[in-house]
């Protein structure tokens, strides 16, 4: 898939040759002189289109316009809210034609077009990514090349830049959540990670079951001891700035396969336990897309990645595992394992010294009944954190939620014969999960994102949806220490905070 932006105004955009073009119209629709507007304005007093987001209308082969074919898409207020829903309505419309170059044009907008480039671009590779990996034929060839049409280029070009970046990073993210468990094992994860480690600032490494052992990971090596599958546990390293910078870690569950354990799960829908790893896909993501944008930053990624068996040599229930921190903890539910992985990974964190550590799991279904597939849960010990993670959530419109974590929460994991227990009762899921994390989480800022509703989807769509890489992403780039990110070399000396200088335009 391939974006260009271009400047090129109303005028120009209807001398653009091209097998389609999609014209967003918001509702504050400014006419000029051109045969685009012409078209809107005469579609718009018919009554035959509005400017709702998401309404359309095509023509073909229009006088006074070179596309082949021409799609007024309404736009609302131009929100990059709405120019995701437009866009998403227009590339519907164009998915069976044969449409080989199209033009998306956000020339009409009245806002400033860099928030809505970026909106815009990431609709266009949401609806165009297709899962082929394990089919004999790949899918069908969908638009290759889309111009992005604006008034300005230079103005909206970061925002292009972010766009691009990320659809790259999302892709990479579906790409290895939709991976069956068998094409998709820890050693095969381990081994994408290692591709990521090819690009500039990305450090990898793996250790498998003897390091993690010396580790003395026990949590983490109890859930892996009931498959054949070894374990893995991938650290990656984005260097962006100086080594003296504070990191933050993300720590991603990679389970790549659930079964349960011995608590097994039911047979129902459980295939979709493969996308048990996109915590831990989310964060591979995020480095690809670091990777195109080089910001001035350290990130640290680690993934416990293991699947989730019932092999005899599988721990039991009852059974009591030592973790990393020196916590017994008692297995009454080994279904219950993805806090067993993550935990050791926590500790792990704290030998980054990091500036914040942000878990990211498929973790509850109680977070699929509270939240469904519209938020993604947010829990934080740190009020700055929560709060730049929830509008990093709002700006990427890739959203969450935030959560409590009362002490009365973690009654229920009390236990007879460990220290605690991996369950509580069915009575908030969500949180006595976050709770449990939170014991392994005391000596940095912590936040945990809950991702089991929002990272994949069931039904006929069935597939990775990329989340959270755009949250996190937007988090990360609201981490870097000048007022405009991405135009940091990287490695750059520590810069002095400046006082926020007033920006003009974008
Ligand atoms: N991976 C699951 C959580 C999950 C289940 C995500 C369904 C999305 C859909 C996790 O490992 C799990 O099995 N959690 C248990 C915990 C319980 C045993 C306390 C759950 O949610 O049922
Ligand atoms: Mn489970
Ligand atoms: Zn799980």
């Amino acid at each position: 898939m391939d974006f260009e932006l271009k400047t090129l105004t109303r005028t120009r955009v209807s001398g653009e040759k091209c097998d389609a073009l999609l014209v967003l119209i918001p509702q504050d629709l400014s006419l000029e002189d051109d045969p685009l507007s012409a078209l809107a304005a005469l579609a718009l007093k018919s009554g035959d289109f509005e400017a709702k987001p998401g309404k359309l209308l095509s023509a073909y082969r229009t006088p006074g316009i070179a596309a082949t074919r021409v799609f007024l898409v309404g736009a609302g207020d131009g929100s990059p809210k709405n120019v995701r829903t437009a866009v998403n309505a227009g590339l519907a419309a164009l998915k069976n034609g044969n449409t080989q170059r199209a033009v998306l044009c956000l020339s009409a907008l009245n806002k400033p077009q860099a928030d809505a480039v970026r909106a815009a671009v990431v609709a266009c590779g949401d609806a165009l990514y297709t899962y082929s990996t394990t089919k004999s034929k790949p899918g069908p060839t969908k638009l290759q090349r889309i111009v992005l049409a604006v008034n300005d280029a230079a103005s909206a070009k970061a925002g292009f830049d972010k766009g691009t970046a990320l659809v790259k990073g999302i892709e990479f993210a579906k790409e290895w959540a939709n991976r069956p468990a068998n094409h998709a094992t820890p050693t095969l994860l381990a081994g994408a990670a290692k591709g990521l480690g090819k690009l500039r600032n990305i450090k990898v490494e793996v250790l498998g079951p003897k390091e993690v052992a010396d580790l003395a990971m026990g949590a983490f090596m109890a859930v892996a001891q009931g498959t054949a599958e070894p374990l893995r546990f991938i650290v990656l390293r984005y260097e962006g700035a100086a080594k003296s910078v504070a990191p933050v870690v993300l720590v991603g569950k990679g389970i790549t396969f659930d079964s349960g354990g011995i608590s097994i799960k039911p047979a129902a829908e459980m295939d979709e336990m493969k996308f048990d790893m996109c915590g831990a896909t989310s964060v591979l993501g995020t480095f690809r897309a670091l990777a195109e944008l080089q910001p001035a930053l350290n990130v640290v990624g680690l993934i416990p990645a293991s699947e989730n068996m019932t092999g005899d040599s599988a721990v039991k229930p009852g059974d009591v595992v030592t973790s990393m921190s020196g916590q017994t903890i008692e297995v009454l539910n080994t279904d219950a394992e993805g806090r067993l992985v993550l935990c050791d990974a926590l500790t792990y964190a704290e030998r980054f010294k990091p500036k914040a550590v942000i878990d990211i799991a498929t973790l509850t279904g109680a977070c699929v009944i509270a939240l469904g597939g519209v938020r993604s849960a947010l829990f934080s010990t740190d009020e700055p954190l929560a709060q730049a993670l929830t509008q990093a959530g709002e700006s990427s419109l890739d959203l969450c939620w935030r959560m409590p974590l009362d002490e009365e929460y973690a009654e229920g994991l009390k236990s007879n014969f460990a220290d605690v227990a991996n369950i509580a009762g069915r009575a908030a899921g969500v949180v006595t999960a976050a709770k449990f994390l939170q014991r392994f989480a005391t000596r940095f800022p912590w936040a945990h994102l809950d991702i089991a509703g929002t990272a994949w989807k069931g039904g006929t769509a069935k597939g990775a949806t990329g989340r959270p890489v755009p949250l996190l992403l937007d988090y990360l780039l609201s981490q870097v220490p000048v007022a405009v990110a991405g135009k940091v070399p990287a490695r750059a000396k520590p810069v002095k905070r400046r006082a926020p200088v007033a920006k003009t335009g974008v």
